[in-house]
This record gives C-alpha cells, sequence and structure tokens, in this order.
C-alpha cells in the first residue's frame, strides 16, 4: 500500500503524513527533506545550488538516516531544497532513491506514506490513494511561523508568507514535475480544518479507496 500525500509548503502534508503511517502500521518519507538535505549537503561542500552534476552525486550517496536533522527545517534549507528542485537530472535521481525507499516499506510487509510535491504524478502514479493537501497562503504562512517561531503572527508573518509565494511560483511553474494535484487525487482544502479534523478526513478517505 502506497498514500501519496502531496501539496504546497506548510500545508500540513507532513503533519498528516506522519499520523496516517502511524495509523496504518506504514513507514513514511518526507521527500521535501531528501530535497533540503542534497542542498544542505552541497551547501557543506561549497558547491553552487546549480551545480547539477554535483546534485545528483550528492543525492545518489544521500544518507537517509539524517532527514531529521533539525536543521534541515529551517527556511534557508527550503529555499535551497526550492531552487535545486528545478533540476530534472537532480530530481530523477531523488525519485530513484524515494522508489527503492518505498520497495523496501513493502518487502518488508509494510507500504508506506511518501509526503512531497510530484509523488502522486511522478513518482508513484499508481499510488493506493493520493491526497492533494492545501490551504490558503495566509493560513499556511500563520502555520510555519507557529512551527518555527513558536507565534502565529508577529514580526516573521510577512517574511514568511512572501517566502511561501515565491517558493509556491517556482514549485508550480517549473518545467520538471511541477506542483499540481494528481488527475485522480483526492483534494483537500484544510484552511479551516483543525489538524484532527484534517486526519479524520483523510482516514476517511483511504478507508474508502481500500474498501474499492
Ligand atoms: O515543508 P515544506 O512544504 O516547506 O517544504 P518541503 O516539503 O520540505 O519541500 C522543500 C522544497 O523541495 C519544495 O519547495 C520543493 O521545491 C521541493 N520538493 C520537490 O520539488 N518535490 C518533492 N517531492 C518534495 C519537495
Amino acid at each position: 500500500m502506497i498514500i501519496a500525500v502531496d501539496g504546497p509548503a506548510a500545508s500540513g502534508k507532513g503533519t498528516l503524513a506522519k499520523r496516517l503511517a502511524a495509523h496504518y502500521g506504514l513507514f513514511h518519507l518526507d521527500t521535501g527533506r531528501t530535497y533540503r538535505a542534497v542542498a544542505a549537503a552541497m551547501c557543506d561542500a561549497g558547491h553552487s545550488l546549480d551545480d547539477s552534476a554535483a546534485a545528483v552525486e550528492t543525492a545518489r550517496t544521500l544518507d537517509f538516516s539524517g532527514l531529521d536533522a533539525p536543521r534541515l527545517a529551517s527556511s534557508a534549507a527550503g529555499e535551497g531544497a526550492s531552487r535545486i528542485a528545478v533540476m530534472p537530472a537532480l530530481r530523477a535521481a531523488l525519485v530513484e532513491r524515494q522508489r527503492a525507499f518505498a520497495r523496501a516499506a513493502s518487502a518488508d510487509g509494510h507500504g508506506a506514506v511518501l509526503d512531497g510535491r510530484d509523488i502522486g504524478t511522478v513518482v508513484f502514479p499508481d499510488a493506493t490513494v493520493k491526497l492533494f493537501i492545501t490551504a490558503s497562503p495566509a493560513e499556511r504562512a500563520r502555520r510555519r511561523a507557529l512551527e518555527l517561531f513558536g507565534e502565529e503572527a508577529g514580526p516573521n508573518f510577512e517574511a514568511i508568507l512572501t517566502d511561501l509565494r515565491r517558493r509556491d511560483e517556482r514549485d508550480e511553474g517549473r518545467a520538471a514535475s511541477p506542483l499540481r494535484p494528481a488527475s485522480d487525487a483526492y483534494i483537500l482544502d484544510t484552511t479551516q480544518m483543525s489538524a484532527d479534523a484534517a486526519f479524520f478526513e483523510a482516514t476517511r478517505l483511504v478507508d474508502k479507496a481500500l474498501r474499492n
């Protein structure tokens, strides 16, 4: 069983994917973290973020056990990830690694929940169920401010909103695997929903897909 969870930045897809994985006994991979980790490793090594060959090599040797590193949560890591994510060769290398992760999870008798931008469209077009999680830019900026700074509104809100809009534009506008819902994805607008409500609605959709 593969559950694909896609959506724009700070839409709540990561929180939801983690809860779905725990609920259904599946492994979880936040594919955004794979892009963030490659960008961070490239900066550490002094590579330019436009260096496609270095990006591919970094992706091939990336250690997935380091994906939980707190520094990967920063806005700078997110910005770096979105910049390198436009490179088709890097995407191909990371998609291969992401599929291998899910294959190993399935071979283990479990399936996986993967969250990102292109899971339902490119990584697993045959996923058991596809969810596309979205929310208004202002609500997403509010959630990101809370996550990063513990504040609902304040000095960081406008900068976060600008950053999210720039990333949305880049993610939706790029030629390689642009952010968009798969034609058979369930679209969940969580602007007015609590995390619990989004989780219950998502399990209802997954249970329905499993019955079919
Ligand atoms: O957590 P947040 O939604 O801010 O970002 P993320 O999911 O960690 O992804 C960071 C960046 O990686 C995104 O802005 C995308 O450009 C890129 N990404 C992607 O292109 N494809 C994916 N499957 C996951 C992330």
